[in-house]
């Protein structure tokens, strides 16, 4: 099985966790994408959808279901997202695609998140994956420099092709942080989330997964946390 037919297997098995009459948050990046596609052929059983980027937002609009924005919305049902590493106790590494601060936004108003992914994505120990962490553009190298003393080693991410700065759909620049091995989830995201000019850091260890379904040749495997 490709990577492709893997992550298609875990977005069609997400399905079973999209809660009828409800509004579903949805997360982004390839995985996400694939859920979305099979979100489309049972649109009529939900009331709609909270984008997590605006890719996603365009996505979900582009297959005719509704996408509220967040403060419209008191409750959500459940969110369904991939991730870039997991481990076996439910913590990630998000924000490959860049989207982490909005997915964090979204996820800590979700009753449930559903993380679906390739079995490539669970490790021991996080970190092999670069770190990505959204800071305000006037405070990127003063929180590269703390990084730095964290232990990492801080790269500014580049629009592909260029020697720009990559811009999120909030404004905000992504620093890549390579080098790490975190063994405490949680301590390094209450760390970075108190450096002054972070906006997000892509470790959701405080609010986690509560099931994964992750592709394996052998069939989807469900983890709960
Ligand atoms: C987007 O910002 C990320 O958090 C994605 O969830 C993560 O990068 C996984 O992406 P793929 O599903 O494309 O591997």
């Amino acid at each position: 099985m490709t990577q492709d037919e893997l992550k298609q297997a875990v977005a069609r098995a997400a399905i079973d966790y999209v809660v009828d009459g409800e509004i579903i948050g949805v997360g982004t990046g390839s995985t996400a994408n694939f859920f979305i596609d099979e979100l489309a052929k049972i649109k009529h059983r939900i009331k709609g959808t909270v984008a997590s980027s605006e890719a996603t937002a365009a996505r979900l609009a582009g297959h005719g279901i509704p996408v509220f924005d967040l403060n419209e919305v008191s409750e959500i049902a459940v969110y369904i997202d991939g991730a870039d590493e997991i481990t076996a106790a439910g913590a990630m590494i998000k924000g490959g695609g860049a989207a982490l601060t909005r997915e964090k936004i979204v996820a800590s108003v979700s009753k449930q998140f559903v993380c679906i992914a390739d079995g490539s994505k669970l490790v021991e120990v996080m970190g092999k994956f670069p770190l990505p962490v959204e800071v305000l553009p006037m405070a990127r190298n003063a929180v590269m420099r703390r990084l730095a003393s964290l232990g990492g080693q801080p790269k500014l991410r580049l629009k592909p092709g260029s020697e720009q700065a990559f811009i999120t759909d909030n404004g905000g620049e992504l620093i890549d942080v390579s080098g790490l091995a975190i063994t405490d989830p949680l301590a390094l995201e209450a760390q970075i989330n108190q450096i002054v000019g972070v906006i997000a850091v892509g470790l959701f260890a405080q609010r986690g997964a509560n099931v994964c379904l992750l592709g394996m040749p052998e069939g989807v495997r469900k983890l709960t946390f």
